[in-house]
């Protein structure tokens, strides 16, 4: 019988999906123990914007929350999603803070980390890749999906041997906008079996409602291990639902060493926590259904709702579909990279800005200069040469790793933290978030102030 493994993901992509990542760690502490007893291959808890929504919006240091869930959860593989030289933010960092990161990381308790570069330029995970190894840990390589005219099973296969060469331990087809099909999935994850030794985990969501039986295809052509959340948590721009799964693969003979009683607990314990969510307004009933646009805009769950919630701020909702529209435009001019963080912020960005502006490319940010120049990586295909020769003008666009052309960070960031950073975990955070991370810093030391007087008081 064979072994499916899975990733259970409410406390990460599900929460990024579906709530803006905004769920606190109060939210779910008292069923962390519960999770680690389901017998899930492992639990992605950290990593992708739950970093920055803990210093930004939840008032929690990100590194306290993974300790505090590794307290928990002693037996369960802990995973993370690390967006290579990028970490965890939008941009590219030196190989010194890379490597410091992932060093943490691991000494707090990560075992899984799933390593992708935005355009699949592998140059960009290899320091990452280097460390985790260093570290003893886990290392997953991603293919992020997408199609286009210049992507194919021919090119994916070929990304699937440069990352096992690389030395990976797994393969990951990452598929964060929910645009692969069944046939699809079942073509590629054949081909990827045939051509590499390693397993192949495929990640999808349910946007287009694709999700669960492209992920059967998947595991009929030989796939190791499936992303799925807690059926309150599932569906929608989420994964598709743990228990759905579960039973479907078991039916078919399939073992997944998941507990039908635990996984109802684990269920029981989120369904009142998405009640608080859908009426305080933080869950859109527009992120819960299918969305079958998504197939033609190839537009990732965490991205539509962040465009929802961008339009909405100002004012231009009604805007909505011509951004849509404008998204396949600019993903051509691009070269056609696969919508994913950052990219899928950049081309997200930059089409709002081409429909709220009126004109195309009148103004260009400054991320879309930087991918120009050549600082994201080498783009999947050619960049529109009008383009390229209107925003850099006579600038030459770099052809190295960008990461090459950084000096070396964290000792100097650590000195000048001196008396305010209280840990290297601290230094990290300021080098990822400097602001937030500042004001994170100041509040705590001011709580830490009140509790002091407070027991003064008390005395
Ligand atoms: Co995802």
């Amino acid at each position: 019988m064979k072994k499916i493994n899975i990733t259970e993901t409410v406390l990460r992509d599900a929460n990024q999906s579906l709530v803006a990542t905004r769920m606190p760690f109060s939210d779910f502490e008292d069923i962390l123990e519960t999770i680690d007893n389901a017998g899930y291959y492992s639990i992605e808890c950290w990593g992708g914007a739950t970093f920055d929504s803990c210093l930004r919006y939840l008032n929690e240091d990100p590194w306290e929350r993974l300790r505090k869930i590794r307290a928990k959860v002693k037996k369960t593989p802990l995973q993370m999603l690390f967006r290579g030289q990028n970490i965890l933010g939008y941009r590219h960092y030196p190989d010194d803070v890379v490597r410091k990161f992932v060093a943490q990381a691991a000494y707090n308790g990560m075992d899984i980390f799933r390593l992708f570069d935005a355009v699949n330029d592998f140059r960009n995970i290899q320091v990452a890749l280097d460390e985790v190894l260093k570290q003893k840990a886990h290392a997953q390589g991603c293919i992020c999906y997408t199609t286009s005219p210049i992507h194919n099973l021919e090119s994916y296969a070929k990304m699937g041997k440069e990352l096992e060469n690389m030395g990976v331990h797994s393969l990951c087809i990452k598929d964060m906008a929910g645009i692969m099909g069944p046939q699809e999935a079942y073509d590629l994850v054949k081909t990827l079996k045939e051509t590499i030794k390693i397993p192949v985990y495929v990640h999808t969501h349910s946007t287009t409602g694709l999700g669960p039986i492209t992920y059967f295809k998947a595991i009929e052509a030989g796939c190791d291990g499936i992303d799925c959340a807690i059926s309150s948590f599932g569906g929608g721009t989420s994964q598709p639902a743990t228990e759905t799964m579960n039973y479907s693969l078991k039916q078919a003979g399939y073992e997944t060493g998941l507990n039908e009683k635990t996984l109802k607990e684990i269920n029981d314990f989120f369904r009142p926590v998405k009640a608080k969510y859908v009426s305080s307004g933080l869950l859109d009933a527009f992120v819960m259904g299918i969305e079958t646009d998504a197939l033609v805009y190839q537009v990732p769950g965490g991205m539509l709702s962040n465009l929802i919630a961008q339009l909405k701020a100002q004012n231009a909702i009604n805007k909505l579909d011509e951004v849509l529209e404008e998204i396949p435009h600019v993903r051509k001019d691009l070269g056609y990279p696969p919508l994913v963080t950052p990219m899928s912020q950049m081309v997200g960005v930059q089409s709002t800005l081409n429909v709220l502006t009126g004109e195309r490319y009148k103004s260009v940010t400054k991320e879309v200069r930087s991918y120009l120049k050549g600082e994201y990586g080498k783009a999947p295909g050619e960049l529109n040469p009008d383009l390229v020769k209107q925003v850099l003008g006579d600038e030459k666009p770099i052809t190295t790793r960008f990461a090459d052309t950084l000096e070396p960070q964290f000792d100097k960031v650590r000195e000048q933290l001196k008396g305010i950073a209280q840990s290297d975990e601290d230094v990290l955070s300021y080098i990822a978030f400097p602001q937030i991370a500042e004001k994170f810093f100041k509040e705590r030391e001011e709580s830490k102030a009140v509790k002091v007087t407070y027991s003064i008081e008390k005395v």
